[in-house]
């Protein structure tokens, strides 16, 4: 071979370099929407789907003493399959009356933490920044913006039924 030779080589080399990183670019791309567009669907699709309001049984009348409040759990109104014990939310349902119940959610207006009933001092409490709310669920000390949301219950039968929806956490849903 001589110089001749690698010259008249030199166009017929570039060329091929030039189809080879648009290939490159080409795949790259591809993959890239492949992985990305389930990701995006992922993260947007709570702002463009409603969750549906379902009524969920909680448990029997007989079993809430008037003037208690007791944790509730039931399932989420809109479940993955896959989300096992996740798919479980809380309420703390309370039995004002024979006919009147009130359910809070458990979880903090603040950053959605789960609160826990004092039944002595009468008082909802937040561990993780010291949110403190009164009976009724309106804000009594620390950082939660708002009362507590409440769900609403029914009577159905001899079930008490709580209505579901999406988990109510101010700094996201507000
Ligand atoms: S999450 Fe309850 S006080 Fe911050």
């Amino acid at each position: 071979m001589n110089n001749d030779d690698d010259l008249k080589k030199e166009p017929e080399n570039e060329q091929r370099r030039s189809f080879l990183i648009k290939l490159s670019l080409g795949l790259s791309f591809l993959s890239a929407a492949g992985a990305g567009v389930p990701v995006l669907a992922a993260i947007f699709s709570p702002l463009i789907e409603k969750t549906p309001k379902l009524w969920r049984k909680v448990g029997d009348l007989n079993t809430f003493k008037v003037g208690t409040t007791n944790l509730v759990t039931f399932e989420n109104a809109d479940p993955e399959k896959w989300s096992g014990v996740t798919s479980k939310s809380a309420a703390w349902l309370r039995r004002d009356a024979a006919d009147k119940f009130t359910a809070f959610s458990a979880n903090c207006t603040h950053l959605g933490c789960p609160i826990r009933w004092e039944a002595d001092a009468h008082l909802f409490m937040c561990p993780c920044h010291g949110g403190v709310y009164y009976k009724d669920g309106s804000v009594a000390a620390g950082p939660p913006p708002k009362s507590l949301v409440q769900y609403p219950v029914r009577v159905n039968k001899n079930a008490i039924e709580i209505q579901t929806s999406a988990i109510p956490i101010t700094n996201i849903s507000a």
